[in-house]
């Protein structure tokens, strides 16, 4: 059986993931990983972004690991055949509906975000976006031409009960493992499926919950206050498209896209999709100096998350400290190390 699913994807990814296979070796070399073109390059290679063997061995892996997907190559490619739609598409084969996505300021590199230092110094937050509905998938979708030569275009936010109840459990759980907050965001104001949302999770809540400390907090607010004072957050639910833009958000906070990592979970027993946050970024491609952080903490969390080796990951973890404390930067963190070079300062803490 396959433990590591490798879809290096396009730009930087491959760049990254290959990183992420020489830490491999070096910590868990048992460890048995394949690798499938996806995105942009499957699609050049087998006209989809992806193929049907590969989801096939995604879903009978233990873990997916991404690098990232998408560039200029194929924007003008039908929707259905873009990068994205691959990634959409691997999301929902998967039924990986919990986007697990950290945004945690690393105290070496709290200087390097855009928001003064107290205001982010020990910020640790988890985003959890619901990954595989809402405006994502809803139907009806498209664009019509009208009667009168107008064009209409037309997304539809939709949720049910069971697809909310089953986020807010994975919410509720994080939380009880860390400082016990929930924050709900929603536009319940304003959306029938923001309403449905406050009200399935109150009541998950009252029934499951009561011990962990639920806030619901209107979408818009939520962004605002994470600008302001982002350490009032501890886990932050929120559906497909809020979270988003408001893990995007987050991640800035900590002046290090490079260096998030995120995992994607369904059903207990069934492969976790990991990858780094940041996208394939074409401008640096091909040039060397991506960060190879956050694809090698994606792996940190695959380790935890679906492969049962939480003391691997506990070791990759404080590696990755270390060779920050120790000053190893990339570029994109004021540093001029190379994307291998700063693989090498992680391996050489192991
Ligand atoms: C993300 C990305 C994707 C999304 C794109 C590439 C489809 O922005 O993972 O946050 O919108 O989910
Ligand atoms: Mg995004």
């Amino acid at each position: 059986m396959t433990d590591v699913l490798l879809l290096p994807g396009d730009g930087i990814g491959p760049e990254v993931t290959e990183q992420v296979r020489r830490v491999a070796s070096r910590l868990a070399n048992d460890l048995a990983i394949e690798e499938r073109a996806f995105g942009g390059s499957s699609f050049d290679q087998f006209g989809a972004p992806l193929t049907d063997d590969t989801l096939a061995l995604a879903q009978a892996s233990k873990a997916v690991l991404m690098g990232a997907v998408g560039g200029p190559a194929w924007a003008d490619a039908p929707r259905h055949l873009r990068p994205e739609a691959g990634l959409l598409n691997l999301r929902t084969g998967m039924a990986v509906f919990a986007n697990l996505r950290p945004a945690i300021c690393f105290d070496a590199l709290a200087d390097a975000s855009s928001l003064k230092r107290e205001v982010v110094q020990g910020l640790d937050i988890m985003i959890v976006r619901e990954l595989t509905g809402g405006v994502y998938f809803g139907q009806p979708r498209g664009i019509e031409t009208l009667a009168d030569g107008q064009r209409r275009g037309v997304d539809t936010q939709v949720y049910t009960t069971s697809e909310i109840e089953r986020v807010s459990r994975v919410a509720f759980e994080l939380a009880r493992g860390r400082r016990n907050k929930v924050t709900s965001a929603e536009k319940s104001n304003v959306m029938e499926t923001g309403l449905l949302w406050r009200e399935v999770v109150t009541a998950l809540h009252a029934k499951d919950y009561p011990d962990v400390q639920l806030e619901h907090m209107l979408a818009d607010n939520a962004a605002m206050q994470l600008v302001k004072n982002p350490k009032q957050f501890d886990v932050i639910v929120t559906d497909n498209l809020f979270g988003d833009i408001l893990s995007d958000e987050a991640a800035q906070l900590t002046g290090g896209l490079g260096l998030l990592p995120s995992a994607a979970l369904g059903a207990p027993g069934t492969p976790g999709l990991f990858e780094p946050i940041h996208g394939s970024a074409p401008d640096i491609t091909g040039k060397g100096v991506a960060n190879p952080l956050a694809a090698i903490l994606s792996f940190e969390m695959a380790l935890r998350w679906s492969l049962g080796r939480a003391d691997l990951a506990d070791r990759l973890k404080a590696a990755v400290v270390g060779a920050l404390e120790d000053g190893a930067r990339t570029p994109d963190i004021g540093g001029t190390l190379s994307t291998g070079q700063m693989a090498d300062a992680v391996i050489a803490k192991l």
